[in-house]
């Protein structure tokens, strides 16, 4: 199949390009580089040996877009393209519906002219907001609180829309729970610019020495240690859960939002114990207080993903530690310096 990817050069993409290439797919990627690096696309080609086409281009230029849409010939499109720091949407709240609403809408109107109707879209828990009740299933309503989340509702209904106008169109929404590890080899991993805002690249970088401490947001949650427990998911895993959900588009029309997680919550206490088994040694941290906006417990119902796509995570906590930990251990500086 002929596969248009968005944002195919970030962490995500990287992990699901090799899935999709090993499976035999033919592909473009489609990114503009503004939180990533050639060399994740150069390592993708080594890893897997096979080539594919690039396109740097930025999905807000609706014209490039199209052009490379149609000259590929996509049969469907993943769309991973867009930001993703929560903090930073709220400064910046503009750049974040220019890039992540008016990007999809260029998005669902290149695949019109090229006339390809399916599509896989990175959408996130994020969505659900405060839980009504736990764990988050599919049909928990959506209320998203910064707005960052309120972008990937906002795309997830605009794709809903164009879907039940669109005849035969098929979508996928995946919603990721908390993405974590890195490719078995080592070669690929997340690389985050700057101080990371999410807790797997912070420990990893106490871990090799470029932070000195881990700052645990709160220790007085109601959760078994009193810190916070999220649904950490294998980032491999979470690639195969894209072959998944393509497969299950070219099976039936329609619109399904699908849940992306484990269905077992780990506390940043857990976090940093399997940290420390993987890597060897002791985690430095302190307890500080509680970060503004943060959420106790968040973890997924799984069933949809299993009865719909016959997906289900493979990988534990130990594997999510023992690949970020190779991956961090062997590029200090990530993709900015060549291991
Ligand atoms: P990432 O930043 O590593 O990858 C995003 C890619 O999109 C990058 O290569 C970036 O250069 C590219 N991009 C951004 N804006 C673009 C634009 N306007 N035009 C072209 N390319 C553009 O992020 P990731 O962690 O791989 O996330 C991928 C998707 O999954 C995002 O949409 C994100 O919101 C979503 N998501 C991520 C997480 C997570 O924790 N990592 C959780 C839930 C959802
Ligand atoms: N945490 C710390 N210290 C840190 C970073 C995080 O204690 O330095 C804690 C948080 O308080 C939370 C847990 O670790 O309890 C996980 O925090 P992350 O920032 O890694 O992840 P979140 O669950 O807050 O959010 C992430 C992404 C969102 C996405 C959401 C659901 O940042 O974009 O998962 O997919 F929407």
């Amino acid at each position: 199949m002929k596969i248009f990817v968005t944002g195919g050069a970030g962490y995500i993409g990287s992990h699901t390009l090799v899935r999709l290439l090993s499976a035999g797919h033919e592909i473009c990627v489609f990114d503009n580089f503004s939180n990533s690096s050639p060399e994740a696309l150069a390592r993708v080609k080594q890893l897997t040996n096979r080539d594919f086409a690039l396109v740097e281009g930025d999905i807000r230029d609706a014209s490039a877009l199209t052009r490379a849409l149609v000259e590929f010939g996509a049969d469907a499109a993943v769309h991973f393209a867009g930001l993703k720091a929560v903090g930073e949407s709220s400064e910046k709240p503009l750049l974040y519906y220019e890039n992540n609403v008016s990007g999809s809408a260029h998005l669902l109107a290149a695949m019109d002219a090229a006339g390809c109707r399916r599509i896989v879209f990175s959408s996130s828990a994020t969505v659900y907001g405060e839980a009504q009740c736990l764990p988050f299933d599919e049909d928990h309503p959506i209320a998203p609180t910064n707005p960052y989340g309120r972008t990937k509702a906002m795309v997830e209904g605009m794709i809903r829309d164009w879907s039940a106008a669109t005849p035969d169109a098929s979508a996928v929404l995946l919603r990721y729970f908390n993405p974590v590890g890195a490719h078995e080899s080592g070669r690929i991993g997340e690389d985050p610019q700057g101080i990371p805002n999410n807790l797997m690249p912070y420990i990893a970088q106490v871990a090799i020495g470029r932070r000195e401490r881990l700052s645990i947001f709160g220790d007085d949650y109601d959760t078994r240690d009193g810190t916070g427990e999220r649904d950490y998911i294998h980032v491999v895993d979470l690639a195969d859960a894209h072959l998944a959900a393509l497969d299950y588009t070219g099976r039936a029309a329609g619109c399904e939002a699908i849940n992306v997680g484990t269905g077992k919550g780990i506390t940043v206490k857990e976090l940093v114990a399997a940290y420390e088994r993987a890597c060897g040694h002791s985690i430095a941290y302190e307890i500080t207080p509680r970060r503004p906006g943060d959420v106790a417990i968040s973890f997924a119902a799984t069933g949809k993903a299993r009865e719909l796509l016959g997906w289900e995570a493979a990988l534990n906590v130990d594997a999510m530690c023992a690949s970020s930990w190779l991956w961090q251990s062997t590029n200090a500086e990530g993709y900015g310096e060549t291991a």
